[in-house]
């Protein structure tokens, strides 16, 4: 499947678009200014959202955490959110949650400052996968993270390296995809079943 999205979405269609979560007034509002601060990504993230909530997924692993604008959004929609990055970002994302007034969110969040590709086996309902964009690493963290969920998001599809990594990879194992054409590119890999 392939979808084309619109390059910016209007603040009032980000709001129309977030009702469905039934966040409180506050939630919606850090959410709203959350996804402005991050353009690029905004529908990305409301794409992932989506997906948590229509599916009622509830534990997520999130792949690369920089200033923590993907964290928060899927902190928001899920139950249980393990972030990992190599650089230590979880000042970057509790800074938010203190900025918004919104530390209970942090309850739900664990944050391991760790190479990706060192991390242990463990089941997740969904991972979204947004670090280095280079071939050799994303065919690797493909590879293994395979055997952690069958439901993996990738980020900047636009880019060489994430998408031969991710065209590589559905050659060669039996999983579908689903393509966001987003600013980034985002797609979706599910496990056959
Ligand atoms: C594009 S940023 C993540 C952006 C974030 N997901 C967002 O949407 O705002 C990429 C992050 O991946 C991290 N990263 C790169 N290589 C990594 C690796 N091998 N293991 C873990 N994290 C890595 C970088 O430190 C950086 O913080």
């Amino acid at each position: 499947m392939h979808y084309v999205y619109p390059e910016v979405e209007s603040k009032e269609d980000t709001k129309k678009k977030i009702l469905k979560f039934k966040l409180t007034e506050k939630y919606q509002e850090v959410l709203v200014n959350i996804l402005r601060l991050n353009q690029n990504s905004s529908q990305d993230c409301r794409i992932m959202m989506d997906y948590i909530f229509n599916n009622k997924l509830k534990k997520i692993l999130e792949l690369g955490v920089s200033q923590g604008y993907s964290t928060v959004p899927l902190l928001m929609v899920s139950k249980k959110l393990i972030s990992v990055d190599n650089v230590n970002c979880y000042d970057n994302v509790m800074g938010l949650l203190k900025r918004w007034e919104i530390p209970e969110l942090s309850l739900k969040w664990r944050f391991i400052l760790m190479d990706d590709l060192e991390l242990l086996f463990d089941r997740f309902d969904m991972i979204f996968l947004d670090t280095s964009h280079d071939y050799n690493h994303t065919i690797k963290e493909l590879n293994k993270f395979s055997n952690f969920s069958d439901n993996i998001f990738c980020h900047d599809y636009n880019q060489n390296g994430v998408r031969w990594a991710v065209q590589d990879f559905l050659k060669d194992n039996d999983w579908q995809s689903t393509q966001f054409d987003t600013s980034c590119g985002l797609i979706l890999i599910n496990r056959r079943s």
